[in-house]
């Protein structure tokens, strides 16, 4: 699978012949400004929450790439006032899409639109393919829920964020690594902005020190799993 890391909490992941992009915060991203919007494949985008930091080109990547977005009930509502297509869920089940099963779960953070609107809960994504599986935690800090996801599925490698003040930082990071029972974890939501400024080192050797793989992958680049 490849996994190519467009900065902050933004991740192209390639399924089963799908791209998948989650969060998009490309263009207001100083650390991003390589990257060309233009030149990102997305059949779906998965959206976690409704902060301006997750969402800020929904709306360009959609038109460029005629993608779906799956999202809360809320968010993918007020993106279909736009115009733009989507699955609405909540948390609960899975529900199978054509490259892979999907369940919501929860997160704990918040989810304004930047205007101010009411954005559902927050949440994270678990995905459930037929020979991997993964958590994309979205914003949140560490919960005991994340015990039950890990007892509930086999995780190959999750994201997680690890840049504190408004997310977990790494030493709840590498906790919630130990509650959802995966070895290989990809960073994200550290260093986009002065609060959220990591030692990288520092953190690697945080999970090291449990027997955990950080992977912090430069922005633009991609990585196999
Ligand atoms: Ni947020
Ligand atoms: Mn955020």
């Amino acid at each position: 699978m490849k996994i190519t890391f467009y900065g902050h909490a933004c991740f192209g992941v390639e399924m089963n012949g799908k791209n998948l992009l989650f969060d998009p915060f490309i263009t207001p991203n100083k650390k991003a400004k390589e990257i060309d919007i233009n030149n990102i494949k997305a059949d779906y985008i998965l959206i976690s929450h409704a902060h301006g930091d997750h969402i800020a080109d929904v709306e360009a990547i959609t038109k460029n790439t005629g993608a779906q977005i799956i999202s809360n009930f809320e968010i993918v509502n007020w993106f279909s006032e736009k115009g733009i297509e989507g699955h609405g869920m909540n948390f609960g089940g899975f529900y199978s899409f054509d490259f892979a099963k999907v369940k919501m779960c929860s997160a704990i953070h918040s989810s304004s639109f930047p205007n101010g609107d009411y954005g559902g809960n927050p949440g994270g994504f678990i995905i459930q393919g037929d020979d991997s599986c993964f958590y994309y935690s979205g914003d949140t800090a560490l919960t005991y829920d994340m015990k039950l996801f890990g007892e509930m599925n086999d995780f190959d490698f999750a994201f997680l964020p690890i840049g504190s003040n408004f997310t977990m930082g790494i030493e709840e990071a590498v906790k919630a690594s130990q509650f959802i029972q995966c070895d290989n974890i990809i960073g994200m939501h550290f260093d986009t902005f002065p609060p959220i400024t990591i030692d990288k080192q520092e953190a690697k050797n945080a999970f090291e020190a449990k027997g955990k793989n950080l992977k912090l992958i430069e922005i633009g680049a991609s990585i196999n799993i």
